[in-house]
């Protein structure tokens, strides 16, 4: 929504004015004027200033501001009067119409264009096509009708020279379906006569400038406006805004698009051509014989018309009249009639043109296969632009003709103004009080009273047989109407130099007087054309021509009723209209010319305060004032002000719209200046209404704060609530994964106490991320648990063996090839019959002095080696490890202790990764025990090293809490021998046949036979 102006560009609304007089609605129409605020109010009509320039107000942005919006809610524009005269058509199914008045130059065309374009811009959202090409013809056709209806006049440079009325026609959709225009008096004298500076119709000059070089030659035209007598004083006169050129084109273009055929285009032309020939046609005259000069212009006027040449000259030359015996005579013009006979024929073939070219626009645009049942009611809404009051320095019978029918509009306007706000108060219930105007009824009957108005005069004057001139015509006015406060002449008011006697006239019209000039009425009003062309053109063979002519049908002999006079028919044409704008809902855009130079900076007070007054517009803002100068449907009055009163905002509690409008009113004290109707608040002064303006203005920032500020908590609030629902699902989904895991686990495992291998082979789902840590322990303790299930089935003479073995395990750290683990490990091989049967009762028997003299719980090991002696000499011994000593017996010598050192002394175990059955026992004392352990008769060739290791770190971490580091070397092992360090290393050797140490040169080689 655009915003409302503020008070520097003065008041939108000249209801708003503090005190109705000329004064103050002055100032304010000035003050826009000059802020370029061209659009006033009152009320629901319009005040247009033309601006002279170009104003940056009617593009599309703007139509979206307007469309569908209410008059209050957006600064005065044409849009807003258009959009309220289509919503009422679409709403209430309601006829409107909207008049725009005011004088030439005002801007009433431009006007009527800028409501056709938004009326076409707000329709047919569906871009349905047939709707879419009546829009585009009802657009078009003003391009076409101001070629042919507008010319350059000294007030305007575009001057409407004809009243345009135009209906459109919608259907129930609020889509155009078609259209009427008609249109009235077109100020034909101008095709023969123009004032000092002015120009004939545009159509002429867009002809001779725009047209093609083929068709001027078709039409035997030279291009040159100055060359033909009716363009050639408008020729030189220069019109800034207007391009003939470009015009041509763009009519052309129009026309085709209208759906005239190339055939229709063509004719129009020629038609053209014909009154520029015409108008270069001479007669001369011998005194008796009237002849024509230019032959060659009468061949091409024949051919431009398609008729015979030589009735071309007869029509010009003569005219057939019926004798009353009914005999047919011709009878020669003179030289006079000859030339007055030609204008008249060069007006009337463009008059007709005129006419026929709005009939064939009419036949496109009408509405075609209408059926009410079918579509709905079909609305209307009628635009009138129509030429509007003129006064000249020379007025004539085309100005009293205009200025008749701006008074008939004025009356209209009044009427239907007082009427509206009467049928209001009356459906409101309340009273209406009267309030003063002038009623022009009084001029209108001047004018067109039976018998008594001017228009009856005049005809009775043309009806009179002989000679009845202008000037007697002039008397009988002032006989009949000297009495009528509105009309004067020099005879009736002899000291007013200003008149001049036996010509002029004055009438008081409503906006301002105006002096005719009776010259030339009673020959405008009878507008004669003689028969011969009329009939010369209705036997034309250009059958668009005929169509024009439909009178020339008539033979000469028949006898005719007198033919209506022009202001007779004008006037029969006005009525009609009048009525046809009566019975719709009637808009108004009232136009204002700021001054007569075409100034957008000049405000001439003078004139326009002229034109405030003549148009009514103080009265307008009285009326619309009278008693109550604003009121409003009850719920809109409400919508707009509750913030002003605390019962009423947000939401009143009261049980009608009507008690919370009354408690806003009271609230400010307004009681004696409303009254509730029915269904609306009536304001009596607009300062009330102002008042709650500005309090609604102030408050509004407030409740824009106040809106934002609970829209931003509702936001934030959503906001929160969406988070929190994440994270209630995120929690619910990670318990859920959870609980999976469990169950699968569970699942898994359930059965795992039966099965063979305790569930070793089960594979443990992937845990969720929160449950790693707990997947590692519950991983342990399945893992103890499993290892609990195969422990407690060992019989407890076993579990040494089993220590002994988990020892050796986690010592060789699975570094050493071969550990012997999957065999029995016996320990006391000595001892044992089935591995060393020969020897082994002499070593149980020594071993029983042993354990006497040391005192030892239990035999560790005991087994054959191979080891150095002191001389480096290697000799078979046996070894035996008690839990208190190791000893070296000699086992020839029934197993002599040779050396004995206790097991405290030892620190460290060194083996090799390979197969072989060397190991060091590395001592305190850095005298190590290196020995290859020789295997007996059972597991001959089975690993003993890993039973030694295991056996021996297992006593040391149980019974000593001691650790026995254990190396497993892969190269040379190390060992100290009396101190001394040694390197040991292992080889194979072909031909060996019991593995034996020899000296090397950095300690010794174990050499092992080739297996
Ligand atoms: N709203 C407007 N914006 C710009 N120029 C305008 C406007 N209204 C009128 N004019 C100017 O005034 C001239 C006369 O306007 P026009 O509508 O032809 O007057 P009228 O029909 O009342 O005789 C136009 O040719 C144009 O130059
Ligand atoms: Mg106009």
């Amino acid at each position: 929504m655009a915003e409302l102006e503020g008070l520097e560009f003065g008041k939108s609304d000249f209801v708003l004015l503090d005190e109705v007089n000329m004064e103050q609605f002055m100032e304010n129409l000035k003050l826009r004027f000059e802020k370029g605020r061209i659009y006033t109010f009152i009320g629901e009509v319009v005040v247009s200033v033309n601006p002279y320039k170009k104003m940056d107000i009617y593009g599309k942005e703007v139509i979206e501001d307007y469309r569908g919006r209410e008059l209050y809610e957006n600064p005065p524009h044409l849009y807003a009067v258009a959009d309220a005269a289509y919503k009422a058509m679409k709403r209430r199914a309601k006829d409107t119409c909207i008049v725009i008045s005011g004088e030439s130059g005002a801007g009433k065309t431009e006007a009527s264009k800028y409501i056709m374009q938004y009326i076409a811009a707000i329709t047919n959202p569906s871009q349905r096509a047939e709707v879419e090409s009546v829009k585009n013809v009802l657009l078009k056709s003003n391009c076409v009708l101001e070629a042919f209806g507008n010319a350059k006049t000294n007030r305007n440079d575009n001057s409407s020279r004809f009243g345009k009325y135009m209906d459109i026609n919608f259907n129930f959709n609020g889509d155009p379906t078609g259209g009427h225009i008609n249109n009235y008096l077109l100020e034909k004298s101008r095709v023969v006569q123009q004032h000092e500076g002015e120009r004939n119709f545009h159509s002429f000059y867009q002809l001779l400038r725009g047209g093609s070089d083929d068709l001027l030659k078709s039409l035997y035209l030279q291009r040159d406006p100055a060359v033909y007598t009716y363009t050639s004083q408008g020729a030189s006169v220069t019109v800034a805004s207007n391009n003939d050129s470009l015009c041509h084109k763009a009519v052309m273009a129009a026309l085709k698009v209208i759906g005239f055929s190339a055939d229709d285009i063509n004719s129009i032309y020629k038609i053209l051509g014909t009154i520029l020939h015409l108008g270069n046609l001479q007669f001369t005259s011998d005194g008796e014989h009237v002849t024509l000069v230019g032959e060659d212009t009468v061949k091409q006027i024949s051919e431009l018309t398609s008729t015979e040449v030589e009735n071309v000259r007869k029509a010009l030359l003569y005219r057939t009249v019926a004798t009353g015996g009914g005999e047919v005579i011709e009878k020669g013009h003179n030289e006079q009639e000859a030339s007055y006979g030609k204008e008249a024929f060069a007006k009337a073939l463009y008059e007709r043109l005129f006419g026929w070219i709005v009939g064939h626009i009419n036949a496109m645009i009408e509405v075609k296969d209408y059926n009410p049942a079918l579509h709905g009611k079909n609305t209307v809404i009628g635009v009138l632009d129509i030429y509007g009051f003129e006064i000249f320095d020379n007025n004539s019978f085309e100005q009293f003709c205009i200025n008749y029918c701006n008074e008939k509009l004025q009356q209209l306007f009044i009427e239907l103004i007082l009427r509206q706000e009467q049928d209001e108060y009356q459906r409101e219930g309340i009273t209406w009080q009267h309030i003063e105007y002038f009623n022009n009824q009084i001029i209108v009957d001047l004018v067109e009273q039976p018998h008594k108005g001017i228009i009856s005069i005049l005809d009775e004057a043309c009806l009179t047989a002989g000679k009845v001139t202008d000037t007697v015509c002039l008397d009988s006015m002032n006989k009949k109407l000297g009495q009528h406060p509105h009309y004067t002449s020099r005879k009736l008011l002899p000291t007013d130099k200003t008149l001049e006697f036996n010509r002029d006239f004055r009438i008081r019209h409503y906006a301002g007087d105006v002096t005719y000039s009776v010259e030339g009425f009673l020959d405008k009003n009878k507008d004669p054309l003689f028969q011969d062309f009329k009939r010369l053109m209705y036997n034309s063979s250009d059958p668009v021509l005929k169509e024009m002519w439909p009178d020339g049908k008539m033979s000469i002999t028949e006898v005719t009723k007198r033919p209506l006079t022009a202001a007779t028919l004008f006037k029969n044409s006005i009525i009609a209209l009048v009525d046809k704008l009566a019975c719709k809902e009637p808009y108004y855009v009232r136009c204002i010319k700021p001054n007569e130079v075409k100034s957008p900076l000049m405000f001439d007070d003078a004139r326009c305060q002229h034109q405030v007054a003549y148009l009514g517009l103080l009265e307008n803002v009285r009326v619309r004032r009278a008693g109550f100068a604003y009121r409003q449907l009850y719920a809109r009055f409400l919508q707009r002000y509750k913030m002003t009163c605390e019962y009423t905002w947000p939401n009143h509690l009261m049980s009608t719209d009507q008690e919370a409008v009354e408690a806003i009113v009271n609230q400010h004290g307004f009681e004696d200046d409303v009254a509730y109707g029915h269904t609306k608040l009536f304001v009596r002064t607009p300062r009330t209404l102002f008042t709650l303006e500005q309090e609604r203005a102030a408050l509004i920032p407030i409740l824009v704060l106040f809106l934002q500020k609970v829209w931003r908590g509702a936001l934030a609030r959503m906001r929160c609530r969406k988070i929190r629902a994440i994270y209630t699902i995120m929690a619910h989904y990670k318990c859920y994964k959870v609980k999976a895991h469990f169950w699968e686990v569970e699942r898994r495992f359930t059965n795992v106490r039966n099965m063979a291998d305790y569930g070793k082979s089960v594979e443990w789902p992937v845990p969720p991320a929160a449950l790693m840590q707990f997947h590692k322990i519950t991983q342990h303790l399945y893992r103890r648990w499993w290892a609990r299930q195969l422990i407690k089935n060992i019989p407890p003479s076993d579990m040494a063996e089993v220590r002994a073995k988990v020892a050796a395990l986690a010592a060789l750290c699975g570094e050493r090839v071969d550990w012997g683990y999957s065999r029995a490990w016996e320990r006391d091989y000595l001892a044992n019959a089935k591995d060393s049967p020969l020897t082994s009762s002499n070593f149980v028997r020594i071993t029983k002095e042993l354990k006497n003299k040391d005192q030892y719980g239990q035999v560790l090991f005991s087994c054959f080696v191979r080891m150095l002696n002191w001389f480096n000499n290697t000799k078979d011994r046996a070894l035996l490890i008690t839990d208190k000593h190791i000893y070296r017996l000699e086992p020839k010598k029934h197993f002599k202790v040779q050396k004995r050192i206790t097991l405290d002394s030892v620190v460290s175990v060194s083996v090799t990764s390979s197969t072989d059955q060397m190991v060091a026992l590395h001592t305190a004392s850095h005298d190590d025990i290196l020995v290859h352990l020789q295997r007996g008769e059972l597991n001959s060739n089975q690993d003993r090293v890993g039973e030694l290791v295991g056996i021996l770190t297992d006593h040391f971490t149980r019974v000593r809490n001691t650790a026995l580091p254990v190396k497993v070397c892969s190269s040379g092992m190390q060992v100290q021998m009396s101190g001394k360090p040694k390197t040991i290393t292992v080889e194979t050797k072909p031909g060996q046949t019991i593995a034996d140490f020899k000296k090397s040169r950095t300690g010794f080689t174990l050499f092992l036979p080739h297996q």
